[in-house]
């Protein structure tokens, strides 16, 4: 369902801060030394691609994303760094080589289905020894997401039941279903879930926070009208699930699975 018009890189970067966390706590765990190729797949706006360039200063770097406006916006942004090579790439159709040192993708398996076809076709992509580093949200059990779910479920229009479908089943597993899936493949696993008590300000946070990610799907579908019809009852919905604390913020517990892997 989301295509690579679904994303708006200025939305996604309002939360900048708290979402570039995970990423770099999962790139710090990467122990490779002198990779010759590295790929930052779903690279977003390009932070981890441009880290991977001076952390790796002989590596060749790779930073792919199947949305052109995120790759324009991650351009825009970047220092000359001529050793990024920027590709336009949809992870449903790549067939690696076993080239990659490391193959890092933060924040985007949760886009795609079937991950027990997807972690074993990154594996094969992977050098001898080279590392895999996945971190994902697990948000779909979250208040949010089970808030957005019921919202776009009581619209009762055939675009939302189209939206319905494509948010009832998580793509995210549990940590055994990684387990199982990449244990006999590799010669090391790391598995490890973290839940960030994210402190949000301002009105309406939560919803400013899932319109940078789950809703962009909402508000392409949607027809304009029905998307201010679901921004009113969503923005209630998240306000009750997520009440502000007496200093004013908003605590927005998020909870994430990372692993590293190696081949
Ligand atoms: C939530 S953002 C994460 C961006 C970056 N990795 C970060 O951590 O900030 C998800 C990214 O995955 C990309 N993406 C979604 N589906 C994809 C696919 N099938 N193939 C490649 N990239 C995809 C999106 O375009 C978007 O840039």
């Amino acid at each position: 369902m989301p295509t690579s018009t679904t994303w708006d890189p200025a939305q996604y970067h309002r939360h900048s801060d708290l979402r570039l966390r995970p990423a770099l706590e999962l790139f710090s765990r990467i122990s490779a030394e002198s990779p010759s190729l590295v790929h930052d797949i779903g690279t977003g706006g390009g932070e981890i691609a441009r880290l991977m360039a001076l952390r790796w200063p002989e590596a060749n770097v790779i930073a792919s994303d199947s949305s052109q406006e995120m790759l324009d916006a991650a351009q825009d942004t970047t220092a000359p760094e001529t050793r990024i090579r920027w590709e336009l790439l949809d992870l449903n159709e790549w067939q690696p080589t076993p080239t990659h040192d490391v193959i890092y993708a933060n924040a985007v398996l949760h886009w795609l289905p079937d991950h027990a076809e997807i972690f074993p076709r990154l594996v094969d992509g992977l050098t001898t020894g080279g590392e895999l580093a996945v971190q994902m949200p697990m948000s779909w059990w979250q208040p949010s997401h089970q808030a957005i779910r019921q919202t776009v479920a009581a619209m009762s229009t055939p675009e939302a039941d189209q939206l319905a479908a494509f948010m009832a089943t998580p793509n995210v597993g549990q940590p055994s279903q990684y387990y199982k899936i990449l244990r006999p493949l590799v010669s090391d696993l790391d598995i490890w879930t973290t839940e960030y008590q994210q402190v949000l300000s301002g009105p309406d946070p939560v919803f400013d926070w899932v319109s940078g990610s789950i809703l962009r799907p909402v508000f392409t579908q949607l027809p304009a009208p029905e998307v201010e019809r679901f921004s009113t009852m969503c923005r209630r919905a998240l306000r009750d699930a997520y009440p502000p604390q007496s200093d004013g913020t908003t605590l927005f517990p998020f909870k994430r699975l990372s692993i590293v892997a190696h081949q």
